[in-house]
């Protein structure tokens, strides 16, 4: 055996020894800068075929091109393992959190018990509308106050001020009560009326207790959104 070919063959056995570690690794991390690494190797091995020692040397040194990238792919790759271990502890920790949370509700009547209308309750608004002026002045009143959340928010801070009307989906062209989509995915109720909507809004985005039932504000609110919807709707409203 030549002393060429001995040099080619350990110089092989090195880069061959340098991919196998690096290639499962490189598929792990799967970045894009790390799998350009790994394009580049695929020319290494290409470059080995037609043996001479500058292609040889350039195959080496590609190698360990790949195994500094190797390096800091599995430098990478540990850092994001750990970021999920911590993700995933924080996910669970939600989950046990929802876990309780619907247990608790559960005995009471389920995530919507906070902004169901509550047995026996009957409210002091008339959803066809034709409320009292005083009433949706109020309302109107309410609906820019940003003392009702916990954020900073007023419902208008969504929905619009001066009548221009937004972050409404399709649903609210429907007279209530009428089906909403937070309404099913957050709190598992198939339609709401437009106090339980108020009530919605209040918990969720506005990040608040809800209103009383029966309480003037709640009520005031309702009355207020029965005529946004005709105004949304494009039918006669009393606003
Ligand atoms: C952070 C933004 C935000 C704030 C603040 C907010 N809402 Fe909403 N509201 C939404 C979103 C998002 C929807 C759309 C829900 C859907 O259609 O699934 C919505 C929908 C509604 C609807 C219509 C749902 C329907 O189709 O019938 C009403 C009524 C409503 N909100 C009232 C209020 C009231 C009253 C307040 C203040 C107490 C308020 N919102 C505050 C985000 C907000």
């Amino acid at each position: 055996m030549s002393q060429h070919d001995d040099k080619r063959r350990k110089l092989l056995g090195r880069l061959n020894r340098q991919l196998a570690y690096t290639a499962p690794l490189l598929a792990l991390a799967a970045g894009g800068a790390v799998l350009h690494a790994a394009a580049g190797d695929d020319a290494a091995v290409a470059d080995v075929a037609s043996p001479s020692d500058a292609s040889l040397m350039l195959a080496s040194n590609h190698a360990e091109g790949a195994a500094e990238a190797q390096g800091e792919a599995e430098g990478d790759a540990q850092g994001e393992a750990e970021g999920e271990a911590e993700a995933e502890g924080e996910a669970e920790g939600e989950a046990e959190g929802e876990a309780e949370g619907e247990a608790e509700g559960e005995s009471e009547g389920g995530a919507s018990a906070a902004v169901a209308r509550p047995e026996g309750y009957s409210p002091a608004y008339s959803e066809t509308g034709d409320n009292p002026q005083e009433m949706l002045a109020r309302g109107e009143e309410l609906y820019y106050d940003t003392s009702l959340s916990s954020n900073g928010l007023a419902c208008a801070s969504c929905h619009g001020s001066d009548g221009q009307d937004m972050g409404y989906n399709s649903t609210f062209e429907q007279p209530f009560p009428h089906q909403v989509a937070m309404a099913a995915n957050q709190f598992g109720m198939s339609e709401v009326h437009a106090d339980e909507m108020v009530q919605i809004c209040m918990v969720a985005p506005m990040a608040a207790e809800p209103l009383e039932w029966g309480s003037e504000e709640l009520t005031s609110l309702a009355a207020y959104m029965v005529e946004v919807q005709k105004r949304v709707a494009g039918e006669p409203h009393d606003l």
